[in-house]
């Protein structure tokens, strides 16, 4: 199974012998499809050239926190930004101490602090070294940091020695990195999402619609996957992909939708309403095309049913979330549709925000609950998706006890 399918995985080499291992991890975390940036120390680049790790990352490697060029390209914080995962492989006895210090003395150290990915490191060094006090106090804090910490393996050393400090295999540090994204805070739960536009047919070619291009709603039933829930789509019409491990319901129109959604309570625990549903539809559908005769033509709507609030209100009411995609006042009209439609959460986004929304890759929300808020700052939108789970998680579980 590909679990790193569309992960952005920084890989941070430091300097060590074990440096050569991380041109196989790059292999093996490619093999769980993931996208793989490389970051070296200028030690590591003692051991290995930065042309190898390219060649085999397929992108430029990135080694300077002061190179114009480089910052140019992709600079350090975007470079922070675009990482899912901070993976650092060797990770040497000097780069554990300077992460535990918090230093920026170089672009790895400063990437650590500046993402908010996480960070897991495979620790490669002398078992004299490991063992030393210093040394298990830094992995001391970087775990109360909650820092991955992969390995050490014992056995035989570079230098001679035997006992613990030996990198991971590389196939085995894959398959860590790709746990990371398994929390577990969703085992066993059920949830319905709904994505995408709906579309209302006018005549058998023509049909009122918007938008909306399902990003979040796929994002998210990814993200619920990883977090250990079972989850449904219902989908509007949309390019993407199901994901893995997600039962898809293709549906059309908002009157569909609303099918769907009812044919699932009773067997599910949380309900995202993410879907763009058309709040009219034709009031009758054109057997045939219909043809043009005067200047003018007028189209009579209906209101189509409202999805989220019907779930929110049914005999079988799971923990229901809408969103509230707003251009002014965002606060405001999502506390109005949280109390209107009955909910437990609404997710507030600020469309009028040309950076964030409908058809772009990121969003920044609000996670608005009857006495909280949480904003999510902006952040792609799978990488928003796994964030707002987390918080949505708190949430139910504080409603709905463990
Ligand atoms: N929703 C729904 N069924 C509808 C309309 C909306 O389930 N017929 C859900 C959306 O999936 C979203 C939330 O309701 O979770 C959006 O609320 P809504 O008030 O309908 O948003 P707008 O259509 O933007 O409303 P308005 O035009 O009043 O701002």
């Amino acid at each position: 199974m590909q679990q790193l399918n569309n992960k952005q995985i920084l890989l941070g080499v430091t300097g060590g012998i074990a440096a050569y291992k991380a041109a196989e991890l790059i292999r093996r975390l490619q093999d769980h499809g993931a996208n793989v940036r490389v970051v070296m120390t200028k030690a590591a680049q003692e051991f290995i050239t930065p042309l190898t790790l390219q060649a085999l990352s397929g992108n430029p490697v990135h080694t300077d926190l002061l190179n114009p060029e480089a910052e140019a390209a992709m600079g350090h914080i975007e470079l922070a930004r675009w990482a899912d995962l901070v993976l650092v492989a060797p990770a040497s006895a000097d780069f554990m101490a300077r992460l535990a210090h918090g230093e920026a003395g170089d672009l790895l150290t400063t990437l650590c602090l500046a993402t908010h990915a996480g960070i897991a490191i495979a620790p490669a060094m002398n078992q004299g070294m490991w063992r030393d006090p210093s040394t298990q106090a830094n992995l001391q804090t970087l775990i109360d940091r909650q820092v991955a910490i992969l390995g050490p393996a014992e056995g035989s050393q570079a230098c001679g020695d035997i006992g613990p400090g030996r990198m991971l295999e590389a196939a085995d540090i894959a398959a860590l990195a790709a746990a990371q994204f398994q929390s577990g805070s969703l085992d066993g739960v059920k949830l319905v999402i709904t994505a995408g536009p709906t579309r209302e047919a006018i005549d058998p070619v023509r049909y009122i619609s918007n938008h909306s291009s399902g990003k979040m709603g796929f994002a998210l039933a990814t993200a619920a996957v990883e977090a250990g829930a079972s989850v449904t789509l219902i989908a509007g019409p949309v390019a993407l992909a199901t994901p893995e491990r997600v039962t898809r319901i293709n549906v059309e129109s908002a009157d569909q939708m609303h099918q769907a959604a009812l044919a699932e309570l009773g067997h599910c625990d949380i309900f995202i309403g993410a879907a763009a549903v058309a709040d009219y539809r034709p009031a009758n559908i054109a057997e045939q095309k219909i043809k043009k005769n005067d200047d003018n033509m007028t189209i009579a709507l209906v209101r189509n049913p409202d999805i989220i609030a019907a779930v929110a209100s049914h005999p079988q009411r799971p923990f229901a979330i809408g969103f509230a995609a707003e251009t002014q006042d965002v606060l405001s009209y999502a506390r109005g549709k949280l109390k209107n439609k009955n909910l437990d959460l609404i997710i507030a986004n600020d469309v009028s925000d040309s950076r964030i929304g409908f058809n772009s890759d990121d969003n920044a929300v609000t996670v608005v609950a009857e006495t909280s808020e949480t904003a999510i700052a902006i952040a792609s939108k799978q990488q928003l998706a796994r964030q707002l789970l987390a918080v949505i998680a708190e949430h139910y579980y504080a409603k709905n006890v463990k």
